[in-house]
């Protein structure tokens, strides 16, 4: 295996780290005590902290977004190539590799037609849930302004993505939120409220006429789009069940309320496919995207519409307000989309959307048998290389296992040198999920020490 560039102080830097970096996500009263991780290079799918410790990634950098692995030089090479030729231009402008970008993504989005360049998953959301309040203003006299989002779901870190967050733990502390968005239940069978259901009513169809429910309820003439995640990521990877996603396409279309489809963590071959909503047959109206577009290689993010969407921003020319009036400055960065092609490429030529689907089937059966053997594993659930293993204490009665036990099963994975994921403060009681995302160029090697390490931490720490 390779042998990580240390840097020759590795201890000023961690004590430069500890003075002055606020981390994200994370307390910092343990660093009085013990050194915050410093992750100093990557190749394919292991990483090396400071002090030279290599690790197997679970988790493609944390969160769901190296998806063709560490030290691609092809896209640095053409990150670099663009930047001596033109590194910016406000995004009122084009680019080259802006409009070839935009050119190879729709080619993967039968249906949708335009691409709206951002820099962050939050961000490319906002400009869904801007657009759907002007056409709301446009066409409607401001009435059908309202945003429906799922329990369980995320959008976002800015107030407004967090006023469309179905994560209590999550939103806690940082209101008043933005008026307009209106929740609808979530959809985890696992924990479905409403288990009794009426002859020939499955759970997904319950669980989407639910969200009719709460249409009527407010008025469908006042409800201008529903944003939902394909599958929920860090809310607990919920897959939604059978006969659900057929039946909230409907719904939509019979009360003329746009589908936004957040897919920052889904999109560009997380779950197999170029996004998570072409596994269910779905014809969205918004689609956003972000971390896997270019895999951190780059901060891109796209929010894609329909040219039925789009021709509502051109429909009047003469109209001074007619357009949509928004900018993202960094937008207009062209290492974006110049990465993004790349790693588009990189995912054609490998055929990872393939080994995703192969490598995903792989560890789902490996968290299957790993349920065999602990019964502490309630569920298992996910698709392609976007997996979670739900913990809990009793498996009749379902109650979560206690939070700080799935937090040391995550603390002994690292302990072994390998990197899974957790919800973490996401909702009361419940985060309780661990989570797998390894990169798409992941082997059955790699796999097998994933499962392993989770095998040995289950053993160690609920026995
Ligand atoms: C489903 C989903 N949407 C949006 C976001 C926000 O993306 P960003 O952190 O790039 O703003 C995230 C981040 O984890 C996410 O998981």
């Amino acid at each position: 295996m390779n042998v990580p560039f240390l840097p020759n102080n590795p201890e000023k830097i961690v004590e430069a780290d500890r003075a002055h970096v606020w981390h994200h996500l994370i307390q910092h009263k343990p660093f009085e005590t013990i050194d915050p991780r410093i992750i100093v290079e990557g190749k394919g799918i292991h990483v090396w902290d400071i002090k030279g410790k290599e690790h197997l990634d679970g988790v493609s950098g944390g969160v769901w977004t190296v998806n063709v692995g560490y030290g691609r030089e092809r896209i640095a090479d053409a990150v670099r190539d663009q930047l001596v030729k033109l590194n910016y231009f406000a995004g009122s402008a084009g680019s080259i590799p802006g409009a070839q970008f935009s050119e190879k993504l729709i080619e993967k989005m039968p249906g949708m037609s335009r691409v709206y360049f951002a820099n962050s998953g939050s961000e490319a959301n906002e400009k869904g849930f801007k657009m759907v309040r002007q056409i709301a203003h446009k066409r409607y006299g401001g009435k059908k302004h309202k945003i429906l989002y799922r329990e369980r779901d995320y959008h976002g870190t800015t107030i407004a993505t967090l006023s469309a967050g179905g994560q209590e733990e999550r939103n806690a502390q940082y209101g008043p939120f933005t008026p307009g968005f209106v929740p609808v239940p979530h959809c985890l069978e696992y924990r479905g409220a409403d288990q009794n259901l009426p002859d020939g009513e499955s759970y997904g169809i319950r669980a989407a006429r639910a969200i009719e429910e709460v249409i009527l309820r407010e008025g469908p003439d006042t409800v201008g789009a529903l944003c939902l995640e394909p599958i929920t990521a860090g809310g607990g990877v919920i897959t939604p069940p059978e006969g659900y996603w057929e039946t909230v396409q409907e719904i939509c279309k019979k009360y003329d309320i746009l589908l936004h489809i957040d897919e920052v963590v889904c999109g560009v071959g997380r779950t197999g496919t170029w996004f998570g909503y072409q596994n269910y047959d779905i014809k969205p109206d918004i689609v956003t995207m972000a971390k896997g577009v270019a895999s951190g290689y780059a901060a891109i993010s796209c929010c894609v519409t329909t040219e039925a969407v789009f021709d509502m921003f051109k429909d009047d020319a003469s109209d001074p307000m007619g357009y949509f009036r928004d900018i993202s400055t960094f937008g207009g960065c062209t290492a974006g989309p110049a990465a993004a092609l790349e790693n588009m490429a990189i995912i054609e030529e490998e055929g990872l959307l393939q080994n995703t689907v192969d490598m995903g089937a792989y560890f789902f059966g490996k968290l299957e048998e790993l349920a065999d053997k602990h019964t502490c594993i309630g569920d298992v659930r996910g698709k392609g290389l976007f997996l979670g293993a739900e913990l809990v204490k009793d498996r009749d009665t379902r109650e979560a296992l206690d939070e700080k036990m799935v937090q040391a099963v995550v603390g002994d994975c690292m302990a072994q040198g390998v990197i899974i994921g957790a919800t973490n403060r996401s909702l009361p009681g419940l985060n309780n999920t661990l989570c797998f995302s390894p990169a798409l160029i992941a082997n059955k090697d790699n796999l097998d020490h994933l499962a392993d390490a989770v095998d040995q931490a289950l053993t160690r720490v609920v026995g």
